[in-house]
């Protein structure tokens, strides 16, 4: 069997590593080579400055990928659109028997689109998250990329559930986490499958957890800076960054609270770019810290030893949960909807809510962050034997 797989952005590299890896170990583990499980991998090159991206197959031993395009950053339309030429490319010269796709980025619709209008089966790791506001640019290709999958692979229940809600029926297990592969003629293969796998962002934390804690020790960022209690940021959501009001808000309560504690802020490009532009005094703030991006190693144990986060990513409010870290989400939903009602997590409306209020209130308030939200684990390796029993 031989699967594509279309990356291009930070999250994803770090999503693929435990999959790629559980693909290799399941294909290595049979010495007939019948299982013959092969992973083509295509980085679009939508991140593409090393800290955004090569420092991630460096870390985490991803392989090489076979094809970088190359596309670089642009207008949604221009970089799609330059991703689907490409992507479709590669489809026609390889002939796979199945895309993989991750998450929500340009790169995830351009890979759902390119190989759906081939007949090619799309599986969909991370399905149906929905934040229901069409404005965000992954709300978009979210829908679309769930919309033209054959597996749709959910990390929680709420998953399940929204799919359920646009007309989804063939799901497995009841919707509930799928620990072992499921038996084949359990399903209905001639309609679009969903099933809960947990979340592969958890395995690739438990997997690089340990490497973090051995390699970085006491040291790290903040220890070389003799920092000890702080608060990490980060922000990067176009709603955020794009919106000067709302930017604005989010840096003036950054200044607030780095008077009451250092905020370490390891800066997005699409960000840095603003900040250099438009607050070219902030680099001198005290109690400000504001780096760039690093690698995946650091930014776990940035996160381990903050006493709060503050962000607007995804997969960082998911870590805070997962390292009993207090939260604060700087948009005005969220995905992770588990993670808010755990309390663990709290959304402040950048524009409407006093971040510095909510701060102090996550702050003084405990969470339940005792709850198995998002898997065991296993989500990489139950996801590949999957793929054997469906389309091998
Ligand atoms: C993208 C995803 C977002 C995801 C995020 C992860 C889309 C629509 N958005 O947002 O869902 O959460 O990645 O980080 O796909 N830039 C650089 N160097 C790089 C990459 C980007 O300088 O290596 C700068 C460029 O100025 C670029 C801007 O960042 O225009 C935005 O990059 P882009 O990939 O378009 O969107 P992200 O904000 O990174
Ligand atoms: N991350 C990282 N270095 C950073 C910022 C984030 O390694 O400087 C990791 C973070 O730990 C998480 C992932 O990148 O695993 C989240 O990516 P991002 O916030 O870019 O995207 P999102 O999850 O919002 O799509």
């Amino acid at each position: 069997m031989k699967i594509v797989t279309v990356i291009g952005a930070r999250p994803q590299f770090i999503k693929c590593a435990p999959v790629s890896k559980a693909i290799r170990d399941l294909a290595g583990a049979d010495p007939s080579g019948q299982k013959g499980m092969k992973e083509i991998v295509i980085h679009t090159g939508q991140h593409y400055d090393y800290m955004m991206s090569k420092v991630f197959f460096d870390e985490l031993g991803i392989p090489s990928p076979d094809y970088n395009l190359g596309v670089g950053s642009g207008s949604h339309g221009r970089q799609t659109g330059e991703m689907l030429i490409k992507i479709e490319e590669v489809l026609l010269k390889e002939k796979p028997d199945v895309m993989m796709i991750y998450g929500d980025t340009n790169s995830t619709l351009a890979g759902a689109l390119a190989a759906s209008k081939l007949h090619i089966p799309v599986v969909h790791i991370e399905a149906g998250l929905r934040s229901y506001n069409m404005r965000m640019p992954e709300e978009i290709n979210r829908v679309m990329s769930d919309h033209v999958s054959s597996l749709l692979l959910c990390p929680t229940l709420t998953a399940v559930r929204n799919l359920e809600k646009e007309g989804f029926s063939n799901i497995a297990n009841g919707g509930g986490t799928l620990v072992k592969p499921i038996l084949k003629d359990e399903y209905d293969t001639s309609l679009p499958l969903v099933i809960n796998i947990g979340d592969v962002m958890y395995d690739a934390m438990l997997m690089g957890l340990d490497i973090a804690q051995s390699r970085l020790g006491a040291g790290g960022l903040t220890a070389e800076r003799g920092i000890s209690r702080y608060c990490l940021a980060t922000v990067h959501r176009a709603e955020n960054t794009d919106v000067p009001a709302r930017l604005d808000k989010i840096i003036s309560s950054f200044v607030g609270i780095s008077e009451e504690m250092p905020v370490v802020w390891p800066a997005h490009p699409r960000t840095r770019k603003l900040l250099d532009a438009n607050y070219p005094m902030l680099a001198e703030h005290k109690g400000l810290v504001i780096t760039e991006p690093v690698g995946y190693y650091d930014m776990l144990m940035l996160e381990k030893n903050a006493s709060v986060i503050l962000t607007d990513s995804g997969g960082v409010q998911k870590e805070a949960y997962w390292l009993k870290v207090p939260c604060v989400t700087l948009r005005d939903e969220t995905e992770w909807v588990e993670t808010v009602e755990s309390g663990c997590n709290m959304l402040a409306r950048p524009g409407q809510d006093d971040i510095g209020e909510v701060f102090h209130r996550r702050l003084s308030t405990a969470g339940d962050f005792k709850g198995r939200l998002y898997g065991d684990g296993s989500a990489g390796r139950t996801l590949a034997s999957l793929l054997m029993e469906i389309y091998g």
